[in-house]
C-alpha cells in the first residue's frame, strides 16, 4: 500500500510561498494549517490566502483546520477546491454530520484528534470519514517534540479500521515527524505523514521528502 507525505507550509517562508510551493511539487499533498487563535494559541492564514495558495500550488491542498468553529467554516475550504478538509473532533457536536457535508462539496473528510483525544468516539463510525488525523504534538506549532505516548491510539485505530473495512481510509500523523519517528507511525499503522522542519529546515526540501518517503515504505506495515 502507498504511503504519502504531506510537507506542512507551516515552515515555509510566508513571503516566497509561491518558491516554496515549487521546491516540493514532488509532494503527494501540501498540509496546510488554518489556525484561527481561539482553538489553537497562534494564527496563520484564512480563506482568502488558501485559496491563493490553491491556484499556484502545482500539488492539491490537505487543510487541516485548527479552528474553534469548523461547522460554520470548513465547507468553505471544500468549495475552494481542497483535496481534502480535515477539522478537529473536540471543536464539533456532531463530526460525522460535518464530514458528510466536506464529502458533498468535493473534498475527502478528515477529522483529527489532539493528543489527550482517546478514539472512542470515532469508532464504529470510521466510514464517515476519508482520513483520520492522529496528531503527535499539542497542535499549534512546528518543531514540538514527537510525542510517542501517542503510538498505541494509532495502532488501535489502524486495527479498528482493519476491522470496520472502510473504503480508502488514511490514517496520517502530524507533528515532529522526521527520519526516525516517521518509522515508528509508519509501524504503528500510519500511511500518510505531515512534515513541516523536517522538509524546510536544513537540505533541499524534494530530497527531504523523498528520504521521509522512502523511510516510511521500510517500515510500513501495509
Ligand atoms: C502543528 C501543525 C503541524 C506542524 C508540523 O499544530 O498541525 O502541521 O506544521 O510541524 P513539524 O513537522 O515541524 O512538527
Ligand atoms: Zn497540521
Amino acid at each position: 500500500m502507498s504511503v504519502r507525505i504531506n510537507p506542512s507550509i507551516l515552515s515555509a517562508d510566508f513571503v516566497n510561498m509561491e518558491r516554496d510551493l515549487q521546491l516540493i511539487a514532488n509532494a503527494d499533498l501540501v498540509h496546510v494549517d488554518v489556525m484561527d487563535n481561539h482553538f489553537v494559541p497562534n494564527l496563520t492564514f484564512g480563506p482568502q490566502m488558501v485559496k491563493r495558495i490553491q491556484e499556484v500550488s502545482p500539488v492539491p491542498l490537505d487543510v487541516h483546520l485548527m479552528i474553534e468553529d469548523p461547522d460554520r467554516w470548513a465547507v468553505g475550504y471544500a468549495e475552494l477546491g481542497a483535496a481534502s478538509v480535515t477539522f478537529h473532533f473536540e471543536a464539533t457536536e456532531n463530526p460525522s454530520a460535518l464530514a458528510a457535508r466536506i464529502r458533498d462539496a468535493g473534498s475527502r473528510a478528515g477529522v483529527a484528534i489532539k493528543p489527550g483525544t482517546g478514539v472512542e468516539g470515532l469508532i464504529g463510525h470510521l466510514g464517515d470519514f476519508d482520513q483520520i488525523l492522529v496528531m503527535t504534538v499539542e497542535p499549534g506549532f512546528g518543531g514540538q517534540k514527537f510525542m510517542s505516548q501517542v503510538l498505541p491510539k494509532l495502532e488501535l485505530l489502524s486495527r479498528a479500521i482493519r476491522a470496520e473495512s472502510p473504503a480508502d481510509l488514511w490514517l496520517q500523523v502530524d507533528g515532529g515527524i522526521d527520519l526516525e519517528t516517521i518509522g515508528r507511525a509508519a509501524e504503528a499503522g500510519a500511511n500518510t505523514f505531515v512534515a513541516g522542519s523536517s522538509v524546510f529546515s536544513g537540505g533541499e526540501p524534494a530530497e527531504n521528502i523523498e528520504r521521509l518517503r522512502t523511510a516510511a515504505r521500510r517500515h510500513s506495515i501495509h
